[in-house]
C-alpha cells in the first residue's frame, strides 16, 4: 500500500473539508488538529475521536510528528503561519490567500527556497472539472495563444455572513478590500494558461447598503484588468454582487472555450465545458463545436466532495506531490504569489486614482529588495504605519450595533458555540 502523508490541520471551519478528505484518502491521514477556539475544537474531537492529537497552541502543534501542515486559519495570516511551519520542518498546503502584503510575499518565497519544503497553494477553483480540463486543452495548444479571458467568482454571502464572521468587527472578512479575495476568479486563468501577470488596473464598485448590513468594510466587488506576459488581457471580477457566478472564458488565437454559466447555487459546481476550435484552414465560420462534461480518473472519487469535487482533486494532487509523484499538478509558491499580487496591485491602482501598476517578477531575487519592507495592507497588525484604507474613498465607519446584531444571529444559529 502507498505510504500515507501525516497531516496536521489548523483551523476547524474550512479545515473540516481537508480533514474529511484524509478520513477516506489512500494517500493521507490526519494526525493532529489545532484550533484556538476551544468549543469548536471540542466538537471536532467528539466527532473524529481520540486517535488524533488536538492542540489549541500553534507552537505546540508544530512539534507534532507530521509531514505537512494544512493552513485553514485566518486568510490574512497564512504567510507567517506557513513560514513557521516550514521552519519547523513541515511541508505546507495553504488555503487562500497566500499573503497580505509584499513584505510577506518576499519572505514566503525566500522561506520556501531556503528550507526546500514543498508549498502547495490550495486554490481549489483551479481543480473544478471544467477549469481542470481547460488547462489540459490550453497546454496542448488546442486554442492557441491567449488573447482575452474572463474569470468570475461572485458569491453573495449576505445570508451566511453571521456564520463565518461571528459578528466580530475585526474578523478578516470585515477588514479586507474588494480586491483581496482575487484568486478564485484570476487563479484558474493563471493556472490554465501558465502565463504570468505583468500589469493591472483596478476597478472598485462602491460601498453599498449590503456591505453596511454585513459589516463588510469594502466595495461590493473588485475587478482586475490584467495584462499577461504574452500581451493577453484578463478580466477578473469577484465580490458580493446579486447574481452568483463562477465562470471562466478564454479566447485564443485558434479557438475559445468557456464554462457553463448558471444561476445561483449550482454555479459553485461548474463541470460543463463548451469549446470552439478553428479548423486548420482558419475558415472561422466553420467552428468545430463541443459541449460536454469532462471526466477523468479522479472524477468518481471526487464525486460529492466540496466545490464540485475540486476539494478532493486539490488535496489528492498536493498529497501526491509530497509523496513524490511527478504527475501531481500543484500550485507552487511563485504561482500563488502571482495569483494574489493582481488583487493587491489592483488595490494600489484604485488608491492611486486608477493608474496601471506593474506587477514585479518575484522569481528574480533582484526584484525583491524594493518590496522587502512594503507592509501596505488593510490589517493594522501587519501594516504598522503603512495601513491603507479598505475602500479608495476611505475605510467606511460601521457602528458596533451592526456587529452586535450579527453576533445575535450567529448565537441563535449556533447555540453550542
Ligand atoms: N477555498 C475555498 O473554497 C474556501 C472556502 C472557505 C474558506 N476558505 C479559506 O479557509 C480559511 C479559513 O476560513 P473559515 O471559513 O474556516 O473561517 P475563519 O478564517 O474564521 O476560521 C479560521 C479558524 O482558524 C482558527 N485560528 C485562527 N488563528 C489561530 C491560531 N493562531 N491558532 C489556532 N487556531 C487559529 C480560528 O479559531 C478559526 O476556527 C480562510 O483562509 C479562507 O479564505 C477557503
Amino acid at each position: 500500500m502507498e505510504k500515507k502523508v501525516k497531516v496536521g490541520v489548523i483551523g476547524v471551519g474550512r479545515g473540516r473539508s481537508m480533514i474529511n478528505y484524509c478520513v477516506n484518502a489512500e494517500n493521507a491521514q490526519v494526525v493532529a488538529i489545532c484550533d484556538k477556539w476551544e468549543k469548536a475544537l471540542d466538537r471536532v474531537r467528539s466527532y473524529y475521536g481520540e486517535s488524533i492529537a488536538y492542540y489549541t497552541s500553534y507552537d505546540e502543534f508544530l512539534k507534532h510528528d507530521m509531514d505537512v501542515v494544512i493552513l485553514a486559519n485566518y486568510s490574512t495570516e497564512h504567510a507567517p503561519f506557513a513560514i513557521k511551519a516550514m521552519q519547523a520542518g513541515h511541508h505546507v498546503i495553504s488555503e487562500v490567500l497566500p499573503f497580505q502584503n509584499m513584505k510577506e510575499a518576499v519572505e514566503l518565497i525566500e522561506c520556501v527556497e531556503k528550507t526546500g519544503k514543498i508549498y502547495c497553494y490550495a486554490e481549489n477553483y483551479c481543480y473544478m472539472e471544467a477549469p481542470w480540463e481547460m488547462r489540459k486543452i490550453y497546454q496542448a495548444g488546442r486554442i492557441g495563444e491567449l488573447d482575452y479571458a474572463e474569470g468570475e467568482y461572485i458569491h453573495n454571502c449576505e445570508r451566511n455572513w453571521p456564520d463565518i464572521t461571528y459578528g466580530d468587527k475585526d474578523h478578516w472578512r470585515n477588514r479586507i478590500s474588494a480586491f483581496f479575495y482575487c484568486t478564485h476568479s484570476f487563479g484558474p486563468i493563471r493556472h490554465i494558461t501558465g502565463l504570468r501577470p505583468v500589469k493591472v488596473v483596478g476597478f472598485e464598485a462602491p460601498f453599498r447598503p449590503i456591505c453596511y448590513r454585513m459589516g463588510y468594510r469594502a466595495g461590493v466587488s473588485g475587478t482586475e484588468m490584467v495584462t499577461m506576459e504574452n500581451g493577453g488581457i484578463v478580466r477578473s471580477t469577484h465580490g458580493n454582487l446579486k447574481r452568483n457566478s463562477v465562470w471562466y472564458s478564454l479566447q485564443g488565437t485558434l479557438g475559445s472555450m468557456e464554462t457553463q454559466r448558471e444561476m445561483a447555487d449550482s454555479t459553485r459546481y461548474i463541470n460543463h465545458l463548451f469549446y470552439d476550435l478553428l479548423p486548420a484552414d482558419d475558415s472561422y465560420l466553420t467552428f468545430e463545436h463541443k459541449s460536454y462534461d469532462p471526466k477523468d480518473e479522479l472524477s468518481e472519487k471526487a464525486g460529492s466532495a466540496g466545490h464540485g469535487g475540486s476539494d478532493y482533486r486539490c488535496m489528492w494532487n498536493a498529497m501526491e506531490k509530497i509523496l513524490g509523484n511527478d504527475k501531481a499538478d500543484t500550485i507552487d509558491v511563485y504561482e500563488a504569489v502571482e495569483m494574489c499580487m493582481v488583487g493587491l496591485f489592483a488595490h494600489f491602482s484604485v488608491l492611486s486614482g486608477g493608474k496601471e501598476m506593474l506587477i514585479p517578477n518575484l522569481r528574480n531575487p533582484e526584484e525583491r529588495d524594493k518590496w522587502r519592507n512594503d507592509t501596505r495592507c488593510t490589517d493594522p497588525k501587519a501594516a504598522g504605519d503603512q495601513l491603507i484604507p479598505s475602500v479608495s474613498t476611505g475605510t467606511p465607519d460601521i457602528p458596533d450595533s451592526v456587529y452586535d446584531d450579527i453576533r445575535t444571529i450567529f448565537e441563535s444559529r449556533h447555540p453550542q458555540l
